[in-house]
């Protein structure tokens, strides 16, 4: 893919995780998060945290966009965006870390805030020495 391909497709993604992130349901933590996946069949599929008065049965946005494009038919990601509203770029907390790499060792990941500050890491930065599928075949 080329140069300018790939800035639309991260400008496409932008726009889908702040839509997301409007819609996050985050009424403990106000912390709204939205993410967007490039699945490699081009389609975007976004997610948004949805918390809940029993804590832990909340669920991360970037889980929720992974459940979303996996029902979708869509299990192969070029990259993600996550959007919030915080001081700083922010990324992937561990869990959605896990869950990312199962589908996307070479997931690029970038987080955006509502001020105007990106940062990108590679999932390898993000998850090095990861657990996946392939581990289950040395047990
Ligand atoms: N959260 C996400 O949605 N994604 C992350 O990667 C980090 C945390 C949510 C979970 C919770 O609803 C809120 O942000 C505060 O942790």
């Amino acid at each position: 893919m080329s140069a300018p391909d790939r800035r639309d497709d991260i400008a496409g993604l932008v726009e889908a995780a702040s839509v997301a992130r409007e819609r996050a349901y985050a009424p403990y933590s106000s912390f709204r998060v939205g993410a967007a996946l490039l699945a490699d069949d081009g389609r975007v599929f976004s997610g948004c945290n949805v918390e809940n008065s029993s804590y832990p049965a909340g669920i991360c946005a970037e889980r929720g966009a992974v459940a979303s494009a996996v029902v979708g038919g869509a299990r192969r990601f070029s990259a993600l965006v996550v959007s919030t509203e915080a001081d700083q770029p922010t990324p992937p907390c561990g869990v959605c870390r896990q869950v990312l790499v199962e589908f996307a060792p070479l997931l690029t990941v970038v987080s955006v805030t509502t001020s105007g500050l990106s940062a990108r890491w590679t999932m390898g930065e993000l998850l090095p020495s990861p657990f996946t599928p392939a581990s289950l075949a040395h047990a």
